[in-house]
């Protein structure tokens, strides 16, 4: 497919003062404008138990989709960084449409994070990039290697991937409805172990009877930022235990019926 690069996004503060971007073309904000930091920290690393994950210092993998600014990767390397981790941590993303490096500049993603010194690491990913898989080391000296997917989800090709976490972090299913069918999250499942966990700050059902069409176990959870709830999805029903769980078999055959269409 073509990659969508006619209108710049733009920059604002949200409201826990970390920048986010609007897009004019899907007419959606980055993340949550009430909070992008908190909104990231709470759907992929708090509910989902990934910043204790960090503190065991092993070897983690975790696939997103939707790279955006990049503040979910800025996060996993601030988290690795502050738990002083030496095992590698492999972050593979997928971005239709990279915002520019003098886009990135303008992001303040730094200033609130532990390691303030990462605020070159963004404006320099974005500056490196090409159309296809890009294999960077952003961070020296540490084992971080992030696998940056330049083109429509549908042509990511990661050999041999197996993910211990997922987020999924498209533009809402109002919007960016490719990104949210069964076929999708049957692609994510085979990227998958029984252990891993997938997170979206998306609560719709016909999300959710996606996911449980193509064969995950789903969950509810409390949404950032007043938000009344979020989602979690794994393969293994028992990774999902202390969450509340959702009717699986309803939603599937409620997608199957086109009940959400
Ligand atoms: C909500 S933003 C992602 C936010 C991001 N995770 C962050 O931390 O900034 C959704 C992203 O998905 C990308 N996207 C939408 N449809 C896509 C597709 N079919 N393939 C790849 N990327 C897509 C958009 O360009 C946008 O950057």
């Amino acid at each position: 497919m073509s990659l969508k690069m006619t209108s710049d996004p733009r920059h604002i503060l949200s409201k826990d003062g970390s920048s986010t971007l609007y897009s004019p073309i899907y007419q959606q904000f980055y993340h949550n404008p009430n909070g992008a930091i908190a909104e990231s920290r709470h759907v992929f690393f708090e509910t989902p138990g990934l910043d204790s994950f960090f503190s065991e210092n092993k070897s983690l993998t975790i696939l997103e989709v939707g790279f955006g600014t990049g503040l979910n990767f800025l996060l996993a390397t601030d988290y690795y960084l502050k738990n002083n981790c030496t095992s590698p941590l492999h972050f593979y993303s997928i971005e239709a449409s990279p915002v520019t490096s003098t886009k990135a500049l303008e992001l303040n993603y730094a200033e609130q994070l532990s390691s303030p010194d990462l605020a070159p690491v963004l404006p320099n990913v974005f500056k490196e990039l090409n159309s296809g898989l890009n294999i960077i080391k952003p961070v020296p000296g540490s084992d971080i290697t992030l696998h940056l997917f330049i083109g429509d989800f549908v042509d990511a090709d990661f050999k041999d991937l197996t993910t211990d976490f997922i987020f999924h972090d498209p533009f809402s299913p109002e919007v960016n409805e490719e990104l949210w069918s069964s076929e999708v999250f049957e692609r994510l499942l085979g990227f998958s172990r029984n252990h891993t966990i997938l997170t979206t700050y998306c609560a719709a059902s016909k999300a959710r009877g996606a996911m449980a069409n193509a064969g995950w176990f789903t969950a509810r959870a409390k949404g950032a930022l007043g938000k009344r709830e979020m989602t979690l999805a794994s393969p293994d029903k028992n990774q999902l235990n202390g969450y509340k769980f959702l009717n699986n078999e309803r939603l599937a055959e409620r997608y199957r019926n086109g009940a959400f269409s």
